[in-house]
């Protein structure tokens, strides 16, 4: 497929709101530079995030999904986030087997404090999803299956 030279990757990250949201507030007030690709929603919690919410976003036309959340053993909520790497070590299995592939996916641990290793992780990532291009596959699965997701 021809790669259309004015598309921008959409990259949606859920990041909890103690640790990685402070750090990409950090980011910025710290002018750090990343491009900016990368739409945050903040959650309050990692382990708030549904499996659902990570398909809906493909469906609605993003590129890539991305996960970031507290340390292990700095949850805000004690143990929300060893909940989220349970929850997404089991739906990374459902995605092969949906043929979605895992690189369009990114789980951190992303503290307050570390608004470098945001700036980096966004920039590296911003860059994978950009050779990778469009993800137009996702809809031609949902087509192909005849599937409707219900949320
Ligand atoms: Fe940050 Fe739970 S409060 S992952």
């Amino acid at each position: 497929m021809k790669k259309d030279k004015n598309w921008e990757p959409k990259i949606i990250a859920y990041v909890c709101n103690w640790c990685t949201y402070s750090g990409a507030d950090l980011a910025g007030t710290t002018r750090l530079h990343y491009p900016p690709f990368v739409k945050l929603i903040r959650v309050t919690c990692s382990g708030r995030i549904d499996p659902h919410f990570i398909l809906k976003t493909f469906e609605t036309g993003a590129d890539a999904v991305w996960i970031s959340g507290c340390h292990p053993g700095d949850c805000h909520y004690s143990a929300g986030n060893y909940h989220a790497r349970r929850k997404f070590l089991l739906f990374l299995e459902l995605l092969k087997f949906m043929g979605i592939p895992e690189d369009r996916l990114l789980f951190t641990w992303i503290s307050a404090a570390e608004a470098k290793k945001f700036a980096d992780t966004a920039t590296a990532f911003i860059e994978k999803i950009k050779k990778l291009g469009p993800f137009t596959d996702f809809h031609k699965l949902i087509e192909k299956s005849n599937a409707k997701l219900i949320f």
